[in-house]
């Protein structure tokens, strides 16, 4: 792997625990660096590819403004405007596209199409969401987090449904990695998966953090100062025959005004993803309540999209 391809941000196991507090950090000054007007241009000439195979709103406008602060050009290629992975292999599209580019943002399917593109492109890639991973939501989640109770470790977050999908997998292992107790409130088959939750338990034991599984809803959420939720059915799943039957089955997990009471903690917040489905993982009325921190979860996707940028072109 060359040097630059080993600055690609492709999942939180990628950087150690102490990065991801100094990259968070990075974050909340940048904010506030946005906030006074100043833009340093850090970034300036370089060019960055946006490979989107799957819709997007806030990742796509993250990359795209935190490039253009920045001073960098942005090219966006969605799935079906090039030849990526049809007429011309991904192998040759990562080999080509690293000619041009001094970054890769791919948002797709596979982890491991990302991790190809990382290591045949020559240049950083960033993982913009897999149906494995989403690791740069995780860090937006947790500067929220940071930025509401002020510290990270010992916290109690709950994420509360779909716990086998990318956002969870994420949050889990950043959970872990700063410290804070995760808990899956999911059906037994919406747990995470195996593999990540070893690689969460690895870090627990260095940060005293934890990690637990338990499929009664109430019974989960009890001491939690943020329960998360994200939508049933992740893109890419939609036509899965079994799709009636896991929206039945996770009707119970809704996050709503009962549920959040069953908290027992005043100051719990609400957290998602976005975008949302209201009426079904939440109620509109949790969404819209002063617990709920959404927008500003999705306004700090920006900031630390920009810090993993300015990290991965090392021009910090
Ligand atoms: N949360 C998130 O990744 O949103 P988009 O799908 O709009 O990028
Ligand atoms: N789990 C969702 C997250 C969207 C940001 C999906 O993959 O569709």
């Amino acid at each position: 792997m060359t040097i630059r391809a080993a600055r690609s941000f492709l999942s939180l196991a990628d950087i150690s625990p102490l990065e991801l507090r100094e990259i968070i950090q990075h974050a909340r000054a940048l904010k506030q660096e946005k906030k006074l007007g100043h833009f340093p241009q850090r970034l300036k000439h370089k060019n960055v590819a946006l490979i989107f195979e799957k819709l997007s709103t806030r990742t796509r406008c993250s990359f795209s403004v935190a490039c253009r602060d920045e001073g960098a050009n942005v090219e966006f290629l969605g799935g079906n405007e090039i030849h990526f992975g049809k007429k011309e292999s991904l192998e040759d599209t990562a080999r080509v596209l690293g000619r041009f580019f001094d970054g890769l943002v791919y948002r797709g399917y596979a982890q491991k199409t990302a991790q190809t593109l990382a290591e045949l492109s020559g240049v950083p890639v960033w993982n913009a969401l897999t149906d494995e991973e989403h690791p740069t939501q995780a860090i937006a989640d947790l500067m929220t987090l940071e930025e509401r109770f002020s510290h990270l470790a010992g916290l109690r977050v709950v994420y509360v449904g779909d716990a086998a999908n990318n956002v969870a997998n994420s949050l889990m292992v950043g959970c872990a990695m700063v410290g804070a107790h995760f808990v899956a409130a999911a059906p037994e088959q919406y747990w995470p998966e195996k593999a990540y939750a070893e690689q969460a338990l690895k870090f627990c034991k260095e940060t005293g953090g934890s990690v637990t599984f338990e499929s009664n809803p109430h019974k989960a959420v009890l001491g939690a100062d943020a329960l998360y939720t994200d939508v049933w059915v992740s893109m890419g799943f939609e036509n899965e025959p079994n799709v009636q039957q896991r929206i039945e089955t996770l009707r119970p997990y809704q996050v709503n005004a009962s549920l959040m009471k069953a908290t027992e903690v005043e100051h719990s917040i609400f957290l998602h993803c976005l975008p949302a489905n209201k009426e079904m993982e939440v109620t509109t009325e949790v969404f819209e309540s002063g617990k709920s921190l959404v927008f500003d979860q999705a306004e700090n996707r920006l900031h630390t999209i920009k810090a993993l940028l300015l990290r991965g072109f090392s021009a910090g």
